[in-house]
């Protein structure tokens, strides 16, 4: 599989056969870093990590993955370069290109991430926009084959803010590798028709099923219950109606009951807000898994970074 000298912005871009490909490099990369053993694929590699929001685990699995690969990552936040102020994303673009030979970005519109990659010339991932977090979602699916030694035929259910960025990439990364997704959330909070049509087809050609609903009864059958912060970055104003209206989707003892599974297991991308979109309980009842969840961003991440960029 050669993935060398692609952008990761979404996972629409990327086939079933090569998401795949990904999530074994990472499984190899975490055994060896597990053993003690290095590479040096990014040997000679300048790799510039913009933030315009912040970040814990990306950035640390970005800065982390490119050092252990022996690379060179340069953090360039909010406060340093003037990208999208005062020098458009197209000039800041084809700058980085020129010194950098890879560029992760994290903010606001799924736009300025497409129009880096376009003028750059380099390979650019997504740590996260409004409308995406694909990232994430390989971190996820490495967690889920740990935990079950498969994907396909797996239900994961996940509840919350159905729109978000991290609900979008779930339901394109399900859809394509034969994950049996719920998306359960207020209708409010459902994700666009637009992306849902796309998702359906996915779902055709890997025999998965899709199912968009307000039903709490929907969590029957789950092997997976997965939730996210009620109000993503830049959204705190909307805090009090998010709270209201999600109030009856927080992942708790009595919504675990209605899985009727003994098996169910809870994921979180994080940040959480305990007490809003999961219990204190369930939390640390699952949080084993969860932070193995959190450690995989730096191995999928790094994997992601070897495929594209990376010498060998
Ligand atoms: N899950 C995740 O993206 O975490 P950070 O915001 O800390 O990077
Ligand atoms: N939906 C969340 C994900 C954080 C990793 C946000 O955008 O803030």
């Amino acid at each position: 599989m050669n993935l060398k000298g692609r952008s990761f912005l979404t996972l629409k871009d990327y086939s079933r056969d090569e998401i795949e490909y990904l999530l074994n490099l990472a499984k190899e990369l975490k055994d060896k870093k597990r053993k003690g053993i290095l590479g040096d694929s990014l040997k000679g590699k300048n790799i510039a990590l913009i933030f315009k929001k912040p970040s814990t685990r990306t950035r640390c699995s970005f800065t982390i993955g490119c050092i252990d690969e022996g690379g060179h990552p340069e953090y360039l936040g909010s406060d340093d370069i003037q990208l999208g102020n005062k020098e458009s994303i197209e000039d800041t673009a084809r700058v980085l290109g020129r010194m950098f030979d890879g560029i992760q970005f994290r903010g606001f519109s799924h736009e300025s991430v497409e129009k880096l990659a376009k003028y750059s010339n380099v390979p650019v991932w997504n740590g996260l926009t409004d409308s995406y977090h694909p990232t994430q979602i390989l971190a996820d699916f490495l967690t889920l084959k740990e935990q079950f030694g498969k994907l396909e035929g797996l239900k994961l259910v996940y509840v919350g803010d159905g729109r978000n960025n991290v609900a979008n990439s779930l339901l394109i990364g399900s859809t394509k590798m034969g994950i049996d997704i719920t998306i359960l959330s207020p209708k409010s909070l459902w994700p666009q028709g637009e992306l849902i049509d796309v998702c359906k087809k996915y779902a055709i050609a890997s025999g998965s099923k899709v199912e968009i609903t307000d039903n709490l009864e929907a969590v029957e059958g789950a092997d997976v219950i997965y939730t996210d912060v009620w109000c993503s970055m830049g959204e705190e104003d909307l805090a009090a109606d998010r709270i209201k209206i999600l109030k009856p989707y927080q992942v708790n003892d009595e919504l675990l009951s209605k899985t009727g599974k003994a098996h169910t297991i809870v994921l979180h991308c994080l940040p959480a807000v305990k007490g809003n979109e999961i219990t204190y309980e369930v939390f640390e009842r699952f949080s084993n898994v969860i932070f193995d969840q959190a450690e995989n961003r730096m191995h999928t991440i790094k994997a992601i970074m070897v495929a594209t960029l990376g010498n060998k």
